[in-house]
């Protein structure tokens, strides 16, 4: 079902603008117009398919579970059976993507940048020493909300979320850019979240993914080898702190968020 400026859904959230069209799901930007939230403004999400239901689930089911101030909260959840639609209401996240604010901005500067990862670092520790893998970071899935005159980062969109130690992967499902190596060849574990961390400081610090090229292919091909040419005008510190996670075996890689933080803390990073 798809809804438009002016709709009320459920009857109970009017519709003030489409802000996403993600794979699973059309997201709205909405206001309650009753009850204890009134006037209140969140995202709401719908499955557009069958499909998306499934992941929609277990976003849900995950992130009922979470409490963090660098993970969005999901406000609620509605699952309507005569129609097996979902609905997923989250926290507004008024300053947009990591992605926009990039391509709005240009390239961060070291210190910026450090701020962000910071925060995201938080989150991955929560769900890391949980025992989960976010498994599909990146700066479209990281969400700034302006706090006081701070912007505070977010991680979200929980759609492939996994316990460690899951039967692994058949077919890779993150985005051509920000994968780990491993992930191509059906493992995954925490350290993969560490190197599409990786990616997305290296996004930040120059506007790119690590793995450009002309073609799709060519770039998928990059992402699978993970081999990673580091920029020269950059601090030494950063420099280590890209090829440290940006390592492709990930056996040598920081295993978790935790001993990623250890290490920024060590080198006065954060
Ligand atoms: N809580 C939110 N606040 C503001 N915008 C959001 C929010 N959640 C999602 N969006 C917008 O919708 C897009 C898709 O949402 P996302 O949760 O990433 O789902 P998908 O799995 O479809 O990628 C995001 O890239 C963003 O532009
Ligand atoms: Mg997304």
């Amino acid at each position: 079902m798809d809804f438009k400026k002016g709709d009320v859904i459920l009857d109970y959230y009017e519709v003030l603008d489409i802000i996403g069209e993600g794979n699973f799901g059309k997201v709205y930007k909405v206001r309650a117009l009753r009850g204890r939230y009134k006037g209140k403004i969140f995202a709401l999400k719908v499955a557009n398919n069958p499909y998306a239901l499934e992941y929609m689930w277990k976003e849900a089911q995950a992130l009922i579970l979470f409490r963090h101030p660098n993970i969005v909260s999901l406000q609620s959840y509605l699952y309507r059976k005569d129609k097996n639609e979902l609905y997923l209401i989250y926290e507004y996240m008024d300053f947009g993507t990591l992605k926009d604010y990039v391509e709005e901005k240009g390239t961060l500067s070291e210190e910026e940048a450090l701020r962000v990862l910071s925060h995201i670092v938080n989150a991955l520790e929560y769900l890391h020493s949980r025992g989960y893998i976010h498994s599909d970071l990146k700066p479209e899935n990281i969400f700034g909300k302006k706090v006081l005159n701070t912007i505070v980062w977010k991680l979200g969109d929980f759609g492939l979320i996994r316990i460690r130690g899951e039967a692994s992967i058949l077919d890779v499902k993150g985005t051509v850019g920000f994968i780990a190596p491993e992930v191509f060849r059906g493992e995954i574990h925490r350290s993969s979240d560490i190197f599409s961390l990786g990616c997305v400081l290296y996004y930040m610090l120059t506007g790119k993914t690590p793995f450009e090229g002309e073609t799709t292919l060519e770039r998928k091909k990059k992402n699978r080898e993970g081999l990673v040419k580091i920029p020269e005008n950059l601090s030494d510190k950063m420099k280590n702190l890209l090829s440290k996670t940006l390592e492709r075996d990930y056996q040598k890689r920081f295993r978790t968020a935790m001993e990623l933080k250890e290490y920024l803390i060590k080198e006065r990073l954060i």
